[in-house]
């Protein structure tokens, strides 16, 4: 059984002819679905906001208020709902470019045979029925690719402890500074998302390298600084990532333009990953790794101070170190209890 069938459609009329919206509302019934009529748009765009619809049917010549004006206000909050525009004659119905700048998916010239109506209704209900299976797939895509990545990083933890162990402080980090940064709930989940995951192209450096205790060569330091391109590539098998891989891609960019994989600098290089960056060196410093002890965090500190401008973005470095001194009982935390 599948319980996002949407068997009836919830309608929602909008026309100034009060007994045209009385005969549609009538069939519309018949046909099972629910309906509720305005006269006046502004309740009607009120009723919008604060139910969900399915279906708008709006009739585009009225006064004061034209249809394509109603749809441009519906469309600023609402991008779902299927939209049928009707008028009483096609000379007089906006033209294809407005329709389609609006999103507008249905045109229907009023008659009194309303059958095709009728099929408009019916084509927007199979619409709306694949919007919602698409929808329920790209959230098991997501919920998978980030199954498969959890268990790529507990890969990489089974012989490198370290960076699971970074990749945790690193999102916790990030997550803090966000958070004080107050940027949008969406960005601190990319963000977080990326954090966890952006190290995640060490699983395809060899071993031999990755584990190595001593100095690395040349040769060896370029095949490291394949790892973001490998952790994008990852993320890139899907559309959903879009907003995020390029976060993991950019992390090792400096603002200054010496960085990898491609040197780009400044404000070139995506914000949430100007953050990243911050983070992740950060800890890199503090932490303690088999050829270095780690450093205390008012050490890492001088050392993100120094790199303001160079490494790291000149706006938001300092606000890095105003956000660890004035959280610095949680900061400790993250190297002492998790
Ligand atoms: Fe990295
Ligand atoms: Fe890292």
């Amino acid at each position: 059984m599948d319980n996002d069938k949407l068997v009836n459609a919830k309608i929602l009329v909008i026309d100034d002819d009060i007994n045209m919206m009385d005969v549609l509302s009538v069939i519309l019934r018949r046909y099972g679905h629910t309906v509720k009529t305005y006269t006046d748009p502004l309740s009607a765009i009120e009723e919008l906001k604060k139910n969900t619809y399915d279906i708008l049917i709006v009739n585009y010549l009225m006064t004061p208020v034209k249809g394509d004006k109603i749809v441009e206000t519906v469309r600023e909050f609402n991008k779902e709902i299927y939209i049928i525009l009707m008028s009483i004659h096609k000379d007089l119905a906006p033209s294809i470019e407005v329709m389609q700048q609006l999103d507008i998916q249905a045109y229907y010239e009023k008659s009194n045979r309303f059958d095709n109506l009728i099929m408009l209704v019916q084509g927007g209900i199979k619409y709306i029925e694949q919007i919602k299976k698409i929808k329920s797939m790209n959230l098991q895509l997501e919920h998978y690719i980030v199954d498969f990545a959890k268990i790529l990083l507990q890969t990489i933890g089974a012989k490198d402890h370290y960076t699971e162990e970074h990749s945790r402080r690193v999102t916790l980090l990030c997550i803090a500074f966000a958070n004080y940064l107050n940027i949008s709930k969406k960005e601190i989940s990319d963000l977080q998302i990326a954090a966890a995951f952006h190290d995640i192209g060490k699983i395809g450096i060899p071993d031999s390298i990755l584990l190595k205790t001593t100095r690395l060569t040349d040769d060896e330091y370029q095949i490291i600084k394949t790892h973001p391109v490998i952790a994008a590539n990852i993320f890139s098998v899907s559309d959903i990532y879009k907003d995020i891989y390029p976060i993991m891609y950019y992390h090792h960019e400096r603002y200054e333009g010496n960085g990898y994989p491609t040197g780009i600098k400044g404000k070139e290089i995506p914000f949430l990953a100007r953050i990243l960056t911050i983070c992740d060196s950060f800890d890199a410093i503090v932490s303690k790794r088999t050829y270095k002890e780690g450093a205390t965090i008012e050490f890492a500190l001088t050392e993100i101070e120094k790199g303001n401008g160079t490494q790291f973005d000149p706006e938001l470095a300092p606000k890095f170190i105003t956000m660890v001194n004035n959280n610095r009982e949680y900061i400790d935390k993250i190297y002492t209890e998790f």
